[in-house]
C-alpha cells in the first residue's frame, strides 16, 4: 500500500504539457483504484474545462470562499465528481483570490490547510493540482500544500530556463521553510529533433539528472524499440482533450499511456525509481 500523496504539476513557463499531465496522471491514477482529487489552480481554467466544468468556471461559490476564513464553505460545497476523478474546479476570480492570499498573514498556508490537509489520506489518496504558469502566491500556496512537484518540460531553451527560475525564485527560498521534493521531471511532446538532444543532455548533466525517469532519458534515443525518449508528441493529446477525455480513455491503445503510467507510478511511489548512477 502506497502512502497518499498530494503533488504540484507546475512549471512557471507557458504551454509545456502542466494540464495535460496533470488531467492525465489522475486518471491514470485513478484508473488504479484510487480516490483521486484533481485541483485546478490556474485561472485560465483549462483543466476545469478540459473535464466539462464550464459553469463551475463561473459560478457562484469557488475555492475564494473555502481558504476564507470568514466564510464556512467547506472544499465539499465546491468540489464535483468526474467520471475518473473529482475536480476542485478554478474559478474566473482566481486573480482577486491571489491577491486575498498576498495580503493575508500566512496566505499561502490557506490551500494546505483547508483543502490538502483535510481531504488527504480521509477522502483522497492522491491530490493533483494543475497550476498556472506563473510564479505567484498561488503557485506558491500549490507548492506549501503539496510539497511535491512534477514537471513536464519541453526540450527547447526557453523551458529550460523556466525550471531555472522555479528553481532560483521559488524553490530554493521555500526549501528554507519546507521539504520540497521534486518528483520528476518529464519531458514532453518530443518529436525528434537535434535541439531535443542537446537539451535533454543539458538537464542530465543539471541537478534534475536523477528526476528523470527511465524512459525520459536519452539512451532512449539508441533503443531501436523505443520511440524516443519522453512523452512523445501526439496528435491523440489534443483530439483527447477536444473531446474532454483523458488519453487512455480517448485511445487506450496509444503508446503514450504506458509512459503515462509510468508517471503514475513516480506520484505512488514518491519518486523516481531505478535510476542508474553513472559509474
Ligand atoms: N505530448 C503531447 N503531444 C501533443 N500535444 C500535446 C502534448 N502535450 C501537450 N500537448 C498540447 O499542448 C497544448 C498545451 O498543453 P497544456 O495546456 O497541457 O500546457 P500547460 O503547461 O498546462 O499550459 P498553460 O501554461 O497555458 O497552463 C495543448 O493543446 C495540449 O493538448
Ligand atoms: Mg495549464
Amino acid at each position: 500500500m502506497h502512502e497518499p500523496r498530494a503533488v504540484s504539476v507546475a512549471l512557471q513557463k507557458g504551454g509545456v504539457g502542466k494540464t495535460t499531465l496533470a488531467v492525465n496522471v489522475a486518471e491514470r491514477l485513478s484508473s488504479r483504484g484510487y480516490d483521486v482529487l484533481l485541483v485546478d489552480l490556474d485561472q485560465q481554467g483549462n483543466a476545469t474545462r478540459a473535464v466539462g466544468l464550464e459553469d463551475a468556471y463561473t459560478g457562484e461559490t469557488h475555492i475564494g470562499h473555502v481558504i476564507d476564513d470568514e466564510d464556512d464553505t467547506g472544499p465539499h460545497d465546491v468540489i464535483r465528481e468526474r467520471e475518473w476523478f473529482d475536480v476542485l474546479p478554478a474559478h474566473e476570480q482566481l486573480d482577486a483570490v491571489e491577491s486575498s492570499i498576498r495580503n493575508a498573514t500566512f496566505g499561502e498556508l490557506r490551500v494546505k490547510h483547508d483543502v490538502v490537509e483535510p481531504l488527504l489520506g480521509t477522502e483522497y489518496d492522491y491530490v493533483i493540482v494543475d497550476t498556472a504558469p506563473t510564479i505567484g502566491p498561488l503557485s506558491d500556496s500549490s507548492l506549501v500544500a503539496t510539497q511535491n512537484v512534477l514537471v513536464p518540460l519541453l526540450m527547447s531553451q526557453p523551458s529550460l530556463s523556466g525550471l531555472d527560475r522555479m528553481t532560483t525564485q521559488q524553490l530554493d527560498p521555500l526549501r528554507r521553510e519546507l521539504p520540497i521534493d521534486v518528483l520528476g521531471v518529464i519531458p514532453n511532446r518530443l518529436e525528434g529533433d537535434n535541439e531535443e538532444r542537446r537539451v535533454l543532455s543539458a538537464v542530465e548533466a543539471s541537478r534534475f539528472r536523477d528526476r528523470l525517469p527511465a524512459f525520459g532519458r536519452s539512451r532512449e534515443f539508441d533503443d531501436p524499440d523505443s520511440p524516443g525518449p519522453g512523452i512523445r508528441k501526439r496528435v491523440a493529446f489534443r483530439r483527447a482533450w477536444r473531446d474532454g477525455l483523458p488519453l487512455a480513455v480517448y485511445d487506450p491503445d496509444s503508446d503514450m499511456v504506458e509512459r503515462l503510467d509510468a508517471v503514475a507510478d513516480i506520484v505512488e511511489n514518491g519518486g523516481v525509481e531505478d535510476v542508474e548512477h553513472d559509474a
